[in-house]
């Protein structure tokens, strides 16, 4: 199936490692032009090396998402030197640990929010602007199953999360009408270097065991996913959740 992603030009914060750089690569594997973001200049840095080495097109660009200063030049930057920007994925997040809500200080609550809330409406602005004036775009906001099923020790992750998905649908509504259309993306568990240390032992096997598949996700399964949703092919798709869990807590046991 051809994908339509060719000339394509797309944004993946939090490019650097992780998700972000498994759908960096994706993407242009697809034949989109991919402009890798990330608060780590390095990272970005080799995922736009590799998309050359593989014979795509990609640029990196430093950039702290949370600074809204940061966003309009990296957003200005691009659509100086590629023309447009046609989809933005918000997949960019603060690394974040398991703590009581309770214990939880102030400011670690700011930062969670500051990224994974903030950064992404700053993102979502500033591009959005600019499909608007296209007359075309596509956002693509990576939220979490914490969205819906918070995990205790994560509060202002998975509120961050709730929000972001707000967000999406308010996005969608507003802007649909100017041929701009957003989803969110629900992944459960991958193993990232993001949840590596938390997925260990006795707690990763409790997590794996009310998985269907009985099996955390890969990068690569997501970012499949993600191309299909950046593709022009999957426009109705428009404002809701796009799952992919394996078939977590789908029954009971
Ligand atoms: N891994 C999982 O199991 C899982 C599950 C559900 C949802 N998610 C979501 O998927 C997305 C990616 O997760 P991941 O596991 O790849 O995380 P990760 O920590 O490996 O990657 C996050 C990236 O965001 C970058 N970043 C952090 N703050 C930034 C800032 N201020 N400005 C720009 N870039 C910044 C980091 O440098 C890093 O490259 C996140 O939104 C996460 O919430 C992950």
């Amino acid at each position: 199936m051809d994908l339509q992603l060719s000339g394509k030009v797309i944004i993946v914060t939090g490019g650097g490692r992780g998700h972000g750089e498994a759908m960096a690569l994706a993407l242009a594997s697809e034949g989109a032009t991919v402009v890798v973001v990330d608060i780590n200049g390095e990272n970005a840095r080799n995922v736009e090396a590799e998309i050359l080495r593989r014979g795509g097109v990609g640029a990196a660009h430093q950039a702290d998402i949370t600074r809204m200063a940061d966003v309009e030049a990296m957003a200005g930057a691009v659509r100086q030197r590629f023309g447009r920007i046609d989809v933005l994925v918000n997949n960019a997040c603060a690394a974040i640990r398991r703590i009581p809500f309770l214990e939880m200080e102030a400011a670690e609550w700011d930062q969670v929010i500051a990224v994974n809330l903030r950064g992404a409406f700053n993102c979502s602005q500033v591009v959005g602007r600019m499909m608007k004036e296209q007359g075309a775009g596509r956002m693509i906001n990576i939220s979490s199953f914490a969205a819906e099923l918070p995990a205790a020790g994560f509060a202002a992750y998975s509120a961050s999360k709730a929000g972001l998905e707000a967000l999406s649908k308010t996005v969608a509504g507003e802007l649909g009408a100017f041929g701009v259309t957003a989803v969110y993306v629900r992944p459960g568990v991958v193993e990232t270097e993001f949840t590596k240390a938390g997925h260990a032992g006795e707690i990763g096997e409790k997590m794996r065991s009310v998985i269907a598949l009985r099996r955390f996700g890969t990068t690569e399964e997501l970012a499949t996913v993600i191309c299909f949703l950046a593709s022009p092919i999957a426009e109705y798709i428009n404002g809701g959740p796009v799952t992919i869990d394996g078939g977590k807590y789908v029954c009971q046991f």
